[in-house]
């Protein structure tokens, strides 16, 4: 523990939920976010790159707490990126456009949300996918395999964030990601490519998710070519953390990264499983983080490691 001179962690007794989320977005990592700010080093760091950027839970909590000078955010999904754009640049549009698409569903949901799918996969509008996103089931994104098209179904049950929640929603995401840089594309040049004194957080989709409309890039993601990457960055000195694989009261995602990466790997309680509530059970989910040989180096070691995570007021160490 005396290793450990990181005193200041408030996100520790904050929670979650004091950490804004600009749209519903499955696979949030807004539960592990105090886990990962505990890895960060001392004082922030100089940049932040988010490759599998999604709603950028771990940019927000970051800026939020300080933890980060610039931020750069990076996923192959396109119409994502542009809404993160939106959101970066032109918020009141983007609350403005939100608030007519609500209000015009009013009298016909069901047929108002396909034909606002069916208007997305034509012009892959940005701002129709925030609507989609808040509307559909479990705020997961579905696309075809075959056509990749986005092809998720409409949550019946209600009709979406309201105006009024997703404006200040958007309007604190907004603030807290000013400056940021944002770009659709693969991970590996982002991974690859971050200076010494940076950090990237990776939290790539468990395998066979079909979560971004090419397919292709699924591809990209085995396992053997993932590692490959992380090896080319672990050989350029890059601080990273890795989401990778989780275990469920039943149920295992993924497979654990090759040993032969050096990497620290340790077990985190990350709350209810968003998979296990899509099948209407309720579990906790056990996810694993890995960190980077240059990053440990930085934090003072492995057991400076344990010692910030034990410092969580959640249980950190699983026993498996
Ligand atoms: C588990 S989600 C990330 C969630 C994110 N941590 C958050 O807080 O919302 C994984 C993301 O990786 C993206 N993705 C999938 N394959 C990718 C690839 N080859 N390169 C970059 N991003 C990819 C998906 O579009 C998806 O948004």
């Amino acid at each position: 523990m005396s290793s450990v001179t990181f005193k200041q962690m408030p996100w520790r007794a904050a929670g979650p939920r004091s950490i804004p989320q600009a749209f519903p977005y499955q696979g949030s990592k807004r539960l592990l976010a105090s886990q990962i700010l505990s890895l960060f080093p001392e004082g922030g760091v100089s940049r932040l790159v988010e490759p599998f950027a999604g709603s950028a839970a771990i940019s927000l909590a970051a800026r939020n707490y300080g933890l980060a000078g610039a931020v750069a955010l990076s996923d192959v999904n396109k119409p994502l990126m542009e809404l993160w754009k939106l959101i970066v640049d032109q918020p009141l549009q983007l609350i403005e456009s939100y608030t007519r698409l609500w209000t015009e569903q009013i009298g016909d949901p069901r047929g108002y949300y396909m034909a606002t799918r069916n208007d997305f996969n034509a012009t892959h509008d940005p701002t129709l996918l925030l609507y989609l996103l808040c509307r559909c089931v479990k705020a997961a994104v579905r696309y075809s395999q075959k056509t990749g098209e986005f092809n998720q179904g409409a949550d019946h049950r209600r009709l979406g964030a309201k105006p009024a929640n997703i404006a200040a929603r958007i309007k604190a995401a907004s603030k807290l990601m000013q400056g940021a840089k944002v770009s659709a594309c693969t991970y590996e040049d982002p991974l690859v490519s971050a200076d010494v004194d940076e950090l990237v957080y990776l939290d790539p989709p468990y395998q066979g998710t079909s979560d971004v409309p090419d397919h292709r890039y699924l591809e990209g993601l085995r396992r053997e070519a993932f590692a490959d990457t992380l090896q080319k960055a672990i050989d350029n000195r890059v601080s990273f953390i890795v989401s990778y694989d989780a275990v469920t009261d039943d149920y295992r995602y993924g497979q654990a990264l090759p040993k032969e990466l050096g990497l620290v790997h340790r077990h985190v309680v990350a709350g209810l499983s968003s998979q296990a509530t899509l099948m209407g059970k309720s579990q906790t989910t056990t996810e694993s983080l890995y960190v980077s040989p240059a990053l440990v180096k930085r934090l003072g070691g492995a057991e400076s490691i344990d010692a910030r995570l034990d410092m969580n007021p959640m249980p950190s160490n699983a026993l498996f």
